[in-house]
């Protein structure tokens, strides 16, 4: 009887390494590829360029591939155990590093019937890293970006958002990472800020950026960065000027835009009830919300209702009416916000938000519970968080300390050790021929 041999793949970006394991795979018998869903991929590492089924047309045409299924786990044992094949085959690479562990699972499941795991050398010289370094100077487009959002709230327990007021803070959510407990963390997407937008800027946060400024920031950031980026759309203005923001965001591949169910003049919703701040009626909000979506020329775009009734003092059952209507009028997920400074109140509402008969993703921005983990939010049903301040709390008081030792020194050297390297700054951001 014919053997059965079972490669695993991401297949993002097919190089001749790829193609070297499915030949050596070939020779031992029918090839079944364990195709990586995003969701498995996104566990470990960055979500693909290409979706499933895209990577899936490309491996079905590969020769000698015979049949494509999905691994919905970065472990390969799932599969395994379904198939029972005689041989897995992968590059010798994964003997350290990420996928080290997985490895050995193989190896031991492969074991209980007597199958194999065959090792052909890594090929030299050509690396996904490379390639997708590579791919990512050379950016996006709006569509591909647009519809990242929508790709990742399918493939991740928990959307990671950070702000972004500028090219360079979108330079630190688009490069930054981390290796921990074996896998790859970074952040997902850029949160435009109008609280930092609107301090970067010298100005308070009550819509007083007009629209044009907002979207000179937007600019700066997309260049920058290929990561999709949500935007805080305050209120989202007069109903009749909402679907010019909604169409102008969208045609620039902006993803989401979040808007906040206030009116009159808006205050940040960290000063809760300390300042005079309105709700919107329920009716005027759904009809923006509806408006909205009408005005969008693409299905991706998302809008994303904002509820402010924790904010307020309105209460839980206030903001779960909300909830109710504004996804009923079309809202793609809903943000709750809280300025407490325990997630009690934000984890009352996800727990009654569980029981609402039509739902859609839950967004939270802990930034007075900053103590609640990812897991926890995730854990209770949410599926974005937003980190929405925090590279600008942590850049001023550095920069107020750097002017006050230079004061206090009458100089800079002292200053120096709060500063990075001059070289640093000078290659933070490579000329266009040096890339
Ligand atoms: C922002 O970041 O501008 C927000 C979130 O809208 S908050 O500042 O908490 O209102
Ligand atoms: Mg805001």
């Amino acid at each position: 009887m014919d053997k059965k041999v079972y490669v695993g793949l991401s297949a993002d970006l097919v190089h001749p390494g790829h193609l070297n394991v499915i030949k050596v795979a070939q020779g031992l018998g029918t090839v079944i590829v364990g195709l990586l869903t995003d969701k498995a991929i996104a566990s470990y590492k960055r979500l693909p360029y290409m979706s499933y089924e895209q990577r899936k047309i490309v491996v079905e045409n590969i020769k000698g591939v015979d049949e494509v299924i999905p691994q919905d786990t970065l472990d390969y044992v799932p599969n395994l155990q379904k198939i029972k094949p005689d041989f897995v085959v992968h590059g010798d690479d994964w003997k350290t590093g990420i996928q080290k562990e997985v490895r050995q699972r193989v190896i031991d499941t492969l074991q209980e019937w007597g199958g194999k795991l065959v090792e052909p050398p890594y090929t030299a010289n050509i690396s996904s890293t490379k390639l997708n370094s590579a791919l990512r100077e050379v950016g996006t487009t709006p569509d591909i970006r647009r519809q990242r959002l929508r790709r990742l709230l399918d493939a991740k327990p928990i959307v990671r958002v950070l702000e972004a007021h500028n090219g360079l803070t979108g330079l630190i959510v688009e490069n930054t990472s981390i290796i921990h407990n074996n896998s790859k963390k970074e952040f997902d997407c850029a949160w435009i800020s109008s609280l930092t937008d609107s301090t970067a800027k010298g100005k308070p946060d009550i819509e007083i950026i007009d629209f044009s400024s907002r979207m000179d920031t937007i600019h700066h950031i997309l260049e920058a960065t290929t990561k999709p980026l949500i935007v805080d759309g305050d209120t989202g203005g007069l109903l009749e000027h909402f679907p010019y923001m909604v169409r102008t965001m969208e045609r620039l591949g902006v993803s989401a835009v979040i808007i906040e169910d206030k009116i009159g003049l808006k205050r940040n919703s960290l000063f809760g009830t300390e300042v005079q701040q309105n709700q919107d009626s329920i009716e005027n909000f759904s009809r923006k919300i509806i408006t909205g979506k009408k005005a969008q020329v693409t299905t991706e775009f998302m809008i994303i209702a904002r509820i402010e009734s924790l904010i307020l003092g309105k209460g839980l059952d206030d903001a779960l009416k909300r909830a109710q209507a504004y996804i009923a009028a079309g809202a793609d997920a809903i943000m709750i916000h809280s300025n407490k400074n325990t997630p009690d109140e934000i984890l009352a509402f996800c727990q009654q938000y569980k029981n609402l008969d039509q739902k859609v993703p839950l967004v939270a921005v802990p930034s007075t519970y900053s103590q609640i983990t990812e897991k926890e939010l995730a854990d209770a049903g949410v599926s974005m968080v937003i980190y929405a301040n925090h590279l600008i709390r942590s850049a001023y008081p550095s920069m107020i300390k750097t002017a006050k030792t230079i004061l206090l020194h009458e100089r800079a050297a002292e200053a120096e050790q709060y500063c990075a390297p001059i070289k640093d700054i000078l290659n933070l951001i490579p000329t266009e021929k040096e890339q």
